[in-house]
């Protein structure tokens, strides 16, 4: 059975990685691409993402979303990761012949749901501001959505804890506000964080293999992802780039590639922590405890590397998927 999603994404090379990687998968339906500003501005991202739709025959409806967080001042686009233009720099025409839709993101989001209660995943790989103002609009669609996969946040486990801050995770401090909102709904979260995302590398030799042996998308995800490389040679010393936001996408289709542990979350929206992702795992109700009465929602702890870089390898080389 096809699964119903909508992408909530700021392409960005990764997030470009991941759209692919929906796409191409015979399982997911992609209805809806919806940008939020991030690795790119707000314009760069939208742009980015009709010119996906366009280079790939892509049927979803790219929707523009939030160009700023909730409550806190946007930063810069994460140009030095993603490049000026977003997309590792490759080069890209003037203009389009096709433009986004008239909604906005969080009202495509909400009619989008309403439409097919029960039936919609929202996978959600950049700030979480489109998923809170639809929220804030509409809170019924809590109820009707099927499930929500977040890219974001880091819970310490393996080892990592941030990669803005020692404390956060770029997508979570980016619109701390929005995240706190969106973890504490009445819907089923699972967020896959730095926890499993930097456990998995891409490798350049994988990327390699992948253009030799993809015809479709091979060559293009190379182009784009030198950039996203070197940045991560330079930062982190690896050959190749963790693997973040195709990991929401890998647990949608294999979740049992992840293991998990359930709790309410909240986000620090303030002070030297600001982003902080925190699970409470504890039955035991606190004198002081802002995390009960939250709805448990679901942490990735572990990931089977292999198995996910295997699945993405698999799925961007088989034969497109008919239109
Ligand atoms: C997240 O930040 C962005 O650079 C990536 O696209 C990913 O969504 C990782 O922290
Ligand atoms: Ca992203």
């Amino acid at each position: 059975m096809n699964t119903k999603v909508i992408f909530d994404t700021d392409p960005g090379i990764d997030d470009a990685m991941a759209i692919l990687f929906a796409q191409a998968s015979s399982k997911i339906e992609l209805l809806g691409i919806t940008t939020v500003f991030g690795n790119a501005t707000i314009e760069n991202a939208t742009r980015n993402a009709l010119y996906l739709k366009q280079r790939f025959n892509m049927s979803a409806t790219v929707c523009t979303g939030a160009n700023t967080p909730l409550n806190i001042a946007a930063g810069e686009p994460t140009t030095f990761v993603h490049g000026q233009n977003g997309l590792g720099d490759i080069e890209l025409p003037d203009t389009l012949p096709i433009a986004a839709d008239a909604r906005s993101a969080h009202d495509f989001i909400i009619e989008t749901v309403r439409k097919y209660p029960h039936e919609i995943t929202l996978i959600a790989v950049g700030r979480l501001t489109n998923l809170a103002l639809a929220l804030q609009k509409a809170p019924d669609i809590a109820a009707l959505v099927k499930e929500v996969v977040v890219m974001g946040g880091a819970f310490g486990h393996n080892g990592h804890t941030g990669n803005v801050s020692p404390y956060a995770e770029a997508n979570i401090i980016g619109d701390p506000h929005a995240a706190d909102i969106v973890f504490t709904q009445p819907w089923p979260v699972t967020v896959v964080g730095l926890d499993v995302t930097q456990q998995s590398i891409m490798s350049n030799d994988y990327i390699k293999a992948l253009q030799d042996q993809s015809a479709t998308y091979g060559e293009f995800i190379y182009q784009i992802s030198r950039f996203y490389s070197d940045f991560h040679k330079e930062s982190a010393g690896l050959d190749g780039f963790y693997v973040h936001d195709s990991s929401a996408v890998a647990y949608l289709l294999a979740p049992e590639l992840f293991k998990v542990k359930q709790g309410p979350i909240r986000v620090i929206c303030e002070g030297p922590a600001i982003g902080m992702t925190l699970c409470k795992t504890a039955e035991k109700v606190f004198p002081v405890d802002d995390w009960h009465n939250k709805p448990k929602q679901q942490v990735c702890t572990d990931v089977d590397s292999k198995g996910l870089l295997d699945l993405y390898f698999k799925i961007l080389t088989q034969s497109p998927k008919p239109l």
